[in-house]
């Protein structure tokens, strides 16, 4: 296995106008700061990405309570503005984990938290930290889960929203979230690089507070998937996982993920060939990370045109990239791109399972079936697959990958007739037609 690169980047000296314990240290250059004396997203010298460091990394003694803030330890804060958050199902699954032939797959379901997914880990630290250093208007860009997690903590927290999305490319319930919560919504001609570059230009102009995951805090919070993957697996099976699937965006989970390894080896709690290797996945439309991973490049090349029905990954510039290339390569994982066809027969096969995600989750999964079949994975792996929106959020997708609603009379006998196969007359339009007008 590769080496653990403990530091990523940075030395681990406290400055000395660190908060208790917690300061932030650019990647590149090892530049630190204090953590919240002033709005700073990305380093002053370099504009290199910046990540929260503590003195002290936890142990899973640390760790009491349940959800997010079970791990405050290796938090900032003891406990944020929260509805609540994490406890999500580390689901077991299988028939599918015969189909794919694995040791053990286990799927974490991160659609089950309050907003339906996993960002809400990132918020629930990220709109505390706003708290903390007096903003009064959050925003972020979005392809539709950051803006309904962010929208929705917002409010809680009693602080105007504003979220920019890619025009015609969120799904329904995401937007609708948004909307409900009270956000200002913008709809940008672009995708979510060019509303992320926008956000970019808002928050460097003092206009908000910047909340996507290229600020450090919010993967503070994500890094609570981490934690909960290992301890509930050696709860269940008495030893870590092997490996951990997930879909790729902007790949601040990835960074999220490497971070809470690398702490808890720093602590002690993990021998560093226990750590599991991050496998990311993405959709073949939207696949600069694969693109990196396989051609060894540094950093990410920006694709302009990206276009997948797993809208949540349609991404073409991971601002994680050097935080997550980094964290692939390191324990020893890999990247992999998938089709929509597989994603969408994956989305099918996980709800046979009765596990209802959206196409962005499900890719973990298609990505898992494409690396086994070439043998990349083996048969004696365990692995966990990160699934992580529900499937309430694309409703319009998960109809068109679903069955179709059948038309009866209002009859107990026709109906009976219907069942039993026999052809029932029922005007009204064709199939098809009806469940998109159930569903818009
Ligand atoms: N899965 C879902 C359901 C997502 O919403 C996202 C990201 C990802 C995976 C990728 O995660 O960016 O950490 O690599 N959605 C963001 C958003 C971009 O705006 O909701 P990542």
């Amino acid at each position: 296995m590769a080496t653990l690169n403990l530091e990523l980047g940075g030395s681990q000296a406290a400055p000395e106008d660190a908060d208790d314990g917690v300061w932030l240290t650019c990647i590149e250059c090892g530049e630190t700061f204090a953590p919240f004396d002033d709005v700073r997203y990305t380093c002053d010298d370099c504009d290199g990405l910046l990540e929260a460091r503590y003195a002290d990394a936890p142990t899973f003694e640390d760790f009491e309570g349940r959800g997010v803030w079970r791990y405050s330890e290796a938090l900032p804060f003891e406990q944020g503005v929260t509805l609540p958050e994490g406890d999500t199902p580390l689901h077991r699954a299988p028939d599918l984990e015969d189909d794919i032939d694995v040791r053990n797959l286990r799927v974490k379901h991160e659609g089950m938290n309050p907003t339906g997914s996993f960002k809400d880990r990132g918020m629930t630290v990220g709109v505390r930290v706003a708290q903390e250093v007096g903003v009064d208007r959050l925003a972020c860009a979005s392809t539709g889960n950051t803006s309904a997690a962010l929208s929705a903590y917002g409010a809680r927290a009693n602080l105007e929203t504003l979220v920019l999305l890619p025009a015609g490319k969120v799904a329904a319930g995401k937007v609708a979230q948004a909307s409900l919560h009270g956000a200002r919504i913008l709809e940008v001609d672009g995708n979510f690089d060019a509303c992320l570059d926008i956000v970019q230009d808002l928050a460097q102009r003092g206009e908000a507070y910047l909340l996507n995951s290229l600020n450090p805090f919010r993967l503070e919070g994500q890094k609570t998937i981490g934690f909960e993957i290992l301890e509930r697996f050696y709860e269940d099976e008495g030893r870590f996982p092997d490996r951990i699937v997930l879909p790729v965006g902007n790949a601040g989970n990835t960074a999220a993920l490497y971070k809470a390894f690398r702490e808890l080896v720093q602590g002690g709690a993990l021998a560093p060939g226990d750590v599991p290797k991050l496998t990311g996945v993405q959709a073949e439309g939207a696949a600069p990370m694969v693109e990196a991973i396989e051609n060894g490049y540094e950093d990410t090349e920006r694709w302009d045109d990206v276009e997948t029905r797993a809208t949540a990954i349609r991404i073409g510039n991971p601002v994680n990239a050097p935080k997550a290339l980094p964290g692939i390569r390191n324990t020893g994982g890999t990247a992999v791109a998938v089709s929509d066809e597989r994603i969408t027969e994956a989305q099918r096969n996980l709800a046979e399972q009765g596990i209802g995600v959206e196409p962005a989750s499900a890719a973990s999964v298609a990505g898992l079936r494409k690396l086994r079949l070439a043998g990349e994975v083996g048969p004696g792996e365990d692995v966990v697959c990160l699934t992580t929106g529900h499937l309430l959020k694309d409703p319009e997708a998960a109809a068109e990958a679903g069955a179709d609603p059948e038309p009866v009379p209002n009859d107990t006998d026709k109906v009976l007739d219907h069942l039993a196969g026999k052809r029932v007359g029922v005007g009204g339009d064709g199939l098809l037609g009806k469940v998109l007008g159930y569903v818009r």
